[in-house]
C-alpha cells in the first residue's frame, strides 16, 4: 500500500486528484493538508471536506495550516477554478469542520511512520516549508516526496516563466528545495512540472467516458457548444460534480485560446506518488526567484552541475498521457459505480 500524506489547494485538478487517490485501494489517505493557493485555507478545507464526503470516506482528517504565503500576501485565482475552487459544482456542506494544526500534523505523522509516508503535494508549498522548519529530518522521515511545481524547460502558466504553485509562494519553494539539496537521490523530491502537466490534456470526450463507464444512461456533460456555465444532468452525483467542476476549466482553458481543453496537472503528480502510472525522470539543481519584479517564481534548473551546486530534484522528463487518462477514467469510473 502506498500510504500519503496528501497537501492540496483544491482547485479543479486537485479536487480531481483526490477522487483518483480515493479510487485506488491499494491507497492509504492519511491526512490532507489545506493549503491556501487557488483558493483561501478554509475554502480548500471545505472542498476537501465536501468532496470526501460525497466519496463516502468522511472519515479522512483535513487539517488548515498557515493561512497565507510566508512573506508575501495570498493571491488567490478565481479565473482559473472558480470563486470556491470547485467551478461550477455545487456539493452538500460538509458535516464537519476542518482541523487546525496542519504543519504538526504532518511532522507528527511522519515522525511516528519513519520510512513509510509519501508526500504529495500538489499547492504552494507553504505548509511543507513550515513542516521542513520544524522538523529538518523530514526528507528522511518520508519514503517519498512528489511536488507539482515550477516548469524547467519552457514558459510558465502565471508569468511568462513562473508556474502557479511556486508564484504564488516562492519563498516557501525555495526553502523546499534547499531542504533537500545534497539528500541521497532515492530521498529527492519527484517534480511534476508544468512541461509534463500540460501533457497532461483533458478533453470533453474522457469526462464523456467517465460518464458512460460510470452508468450514467444519457449524461448531459460538457460539449464546446453549450453555453458557459451549463451545469451536468448526469444521474451519478460524482460524474454530475466532476462534470460541473471541470466544464469551468474547460472554459477557461478556452479563454487563453488552449482550445476546449483543461491541463490536469494535480492528477499526473497523484498518479505518480500512487505509483500506478510510467515515467522518467532526470536529476538537478532547482533555483526558485524570490526577488521580487517580473521573474518572481521562476525555477530554473541546472541539470550539468555548472553551480558546483549538490541535486535537490528528480524532474520527471518523460510522461505517456494516453496511460494516465485510461487509469485515471477507469478508476473513478469505478469508484462512482460503488
Ligand atoms: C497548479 O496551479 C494550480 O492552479 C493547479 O491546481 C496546479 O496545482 C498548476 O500550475
Ligand atoms: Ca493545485
Amino acid at each position: 500500500a502506498e500510504r500519503i500524506l496528501f497537501d492540496n489547494d483544491t482547485g479543479i485538478d486537485d479536487a480531481l486528484a483526490l477522487v483518483y487517490l480515493l479510487s485506488q485501494d491499494q491507497v492509504d489517505l492519511v491526512s490532507i493538508a489545506s493549503t491556501p493557493g487557488n483558493v483561501s485555507a478554509e475554502q480548500v478545507a471545505r472542498n476537501n471536506l465536501a468532496l470526501l464526503q460525497l466519496c463516502g470516506r468522511p472519515r479522512v482528517p483535513v487539517a488548515i495550516g498557515a493561512d497565507g504565503p510566508l512573506e508575501i500576501p495570498l493571491v488567490t485565482t478565481p479565473e482559473t477554478h472558480g470563486p470556491q475552487g470547485l467551478g461550477y459544482a455545487e456539493l452538500p456542506a460538509p458535516g464537519q469542520a476542518p482541523q487546525t494544526g496542519a504543519v504538526d500534523r504532518w511532522v507528527e505523522a511522519a515522525r511516528r511512520n519513519p520510512g513509510e509516508l509519501t508526500a504529495l503535494i500538489t499547492a504552494p508549498l507553504t505548509n511543507f516549508a513550515l513542516a521542513l522548519r520544524q522538523e529538518p529530518r523530514l526528507p528522511e522521515l518520508l519514503k517519498r516526496t512528489v511536488i507539482m511545481g515550477g516548469s524547467y524547460f519552457y514558459q510558465g502558466n502565471t508569468t511568462p516563466t513562473a508556474e502557479w504553485n511556486t508564484h504564488v509562494d516562492p519563498h516557501a519553494a525555495a526553502e523546499v528545495f534547499a531542504a533537500f539539496e545534497g539528500q541521497p537521490e532515492e530521498r529527492l523530491p519527484i517534480v511534476c512540472a508544468l512541461e509534463m502537466t500540460e501533457r497532461i490534456e483533458l478533453q470533453p470526450g474522457h469526462v464523456e467516458r467517465l460518464a458512460r463507464e460510470a452508468g450514467c444512461a444519457e449524461p448531459e456533460l460538457v460539449w464546446p457548444e453549450d453555453p458557459e456555465g451549463t451545469r451536468s444532468t448526469a444521474s451519478v452525483p460524482l460524474v454530475r460534480a466532476l462534470s460541473d467542476a471541470l466544464r469551468f476549466y474547460f472554459e477557461f482553458h478556452r479563454r487563453y485560446d488552449q482550445g476546449y481543453i483543461a491541463h490536469v496537472h494535480d492528477v499526473f503528480a497523484a498518479a505518480v506518488a500512487a505509483g500506478t502510472v510510467d515515467y522518467r525522470t532526470r536529476t538537478a539543481t532547482v533555483h526558485v526567484e524570490t526577488r521580487p519584479g517580473p521573474l518572481v517564481g521562476t525555477t530554473v534548473a541546472d541539470y550539468r552541475g555548472l553551480w558546483g551546486r549538490k541535486p535537490n530534484a528528480k524532474i520527471v522528463c518523460w510522461n505517456d498521457p494516453p496511460a494516465v487518462f485510461d487509469e485515471m477514467v477507469g478508476s473513478i469510473a469505478a469508484l462512482a459505480r460503488r
